[in-house]
């Protein structure tokens, strides 16, 4: 299988191209990715050097790479995405491109080549924020930031590409996830980082939304079980089963550095903040894939790994500078 994955260099896609690469010896896989921020080739050290690991440094809304990058694939596995909901609410401008415009040039040039597989990530943030039964796959979308209308736009692009083109595409929608390596913007690698550094933590409003955790490592199980069984047309919901409060999150934390409660600082919340996400997964679990990973054991693993990757995690830290004095000044 000659594949191609983008934003290979992100959190999600650089633990991807370690799973695949140990799990299936056939497999050629082309990573393309801009190299923003959040991507970094620190975070595919100990594959590059693999031969069966072609990296492609280039842009998704630029329709000559992508067409460049799509030659000789047979499957795609879609991640390249402005990820943060936060930046997202300061400009909605690179979201809408990469994460819209981007994905479009990607499905435009999976069709030209006849791609036999490609599995599109979405996030359950498409569904909006839920105040009853968990969402199941059929549920209307209901975007509520700017990030997740622009995932909800490429959601429904894809499936569009479907019904009309017949492009063979599978859908995936998975919570939040956690796990190594992923760009310390995020609640768990930020607040790691800040306690670390016995600096308050800023939590949106009163720190009662739930999110539901999903191990990276169980959703790249997932993501490659989809790539061979996902019925094309179809999106499958990919839940963790650890629906927490931000605050039960955050004490585990500060529990596993040994760091005071008195830390925590409750400040102005995030505009349009969702109060909860929910979602059914019997679909994902009727293909024979439930989570492994145990939520506490997981957690307290994940924030460790960041205590012991101090030099990773300053380097990535300074690459989001200004963004962090930004967006943290009056946090
Ligand atoms: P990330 O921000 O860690 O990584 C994104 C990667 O995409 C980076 O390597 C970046 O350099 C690359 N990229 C960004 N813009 C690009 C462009 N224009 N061209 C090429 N590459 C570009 O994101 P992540 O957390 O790994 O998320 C991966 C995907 O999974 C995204 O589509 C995201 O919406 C989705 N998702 C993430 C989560 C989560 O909890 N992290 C949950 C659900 C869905
Ligand atoms: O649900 C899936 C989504 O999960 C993905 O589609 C996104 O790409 C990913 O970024 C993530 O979005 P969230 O907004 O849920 O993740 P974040 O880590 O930014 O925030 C998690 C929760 O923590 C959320 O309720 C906001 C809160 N939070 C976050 C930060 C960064 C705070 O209270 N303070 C903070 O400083």
């Amino acid at each position: 299988m000659h594949l191609l994955v983008t934003g290979g260099a992100g959190f999600i896609g650089c633990n991807f191209v370690r799973h695949i690469l140990a799990e299936r010896e056939d497999v050629g896989v082309r990573v393309l990715d801009k190299l923003t921020y959040a991507g970094s080739l620190d975070n595919l050290a100990g594959v590059l050097e693999d031969p069966r690991l072609k990296f492609v440094e280039g842009d998704i809304c630029d329709a000559g790479v992508v067409e460049a990058a799509m030659d000789g694939i047979d499957a795609v596995v879609h991640l390249a995405a402005e990820s943060h909901v936060d930046r997202s609410i300061i400009s909605a401008e690179a979201a809408v491109q990469t994460n819209f415009v981007g994905s479009f040039r990607i499905f435009e040039a999976a069709r030209a080549a006849q791609v036999e597989r490609f599995v599109h990530v979405s996030t359950d943030e498409v569904y909006g924020a839920c105040l009853g039964e968990p969402f199941a796959e059929d549920d209307p979308l209901n975007p509520r930031n700017p990030y997740a209308a622009t995932k909800a736009g490429a959601d429904r692009m894809a499936h569009s590409y479907f019904v009309t083109y017949d492009l063979p595409v599978v859908t995936a929608r998975p919570s939040n996830n956690y796990g190594p390596w992923q760009y310390p913007e995020k609640l768990i690698p930020f607040f790691t980082w800040r306690a670390l550094n016995d600096e308050h933590l800023p939590v949106y409003g009163d720190g009662m939304q739930v999110r539901d955790w999903l191990h990276v490592q169980d959703h790249c199980r997932a993501l490659a079980l989809l790539l061979d069984e996902g019925r094309p047309g179809e999106a499958y919901n990919i839940h963790g089963g650890n629906e927490r409060p931000n605050m039960e999150t955050i004490r585990l934390i500060l529990d596993e550095l040994g760091k005071p409660e008195s830390l925590v600082r409750h400040v102005e919340d995030r505009p349009g903040h969702d109060v909860r996400y929910a979602m059914d997964a019997s679909k994902m679990r009727a293909l024979g894939w439930e989570p492994r990973i145990e939520w506490e054991s997981g957690i307290r693993a994940t924030v460790r790994w960041y205590a012991e990757h101090g030099e990773w995690m300053e380097r990535s830290v300074a690459r989001g500078k200004a963004y962090f004095e930004q967006w943290y000044a009056r946090r």
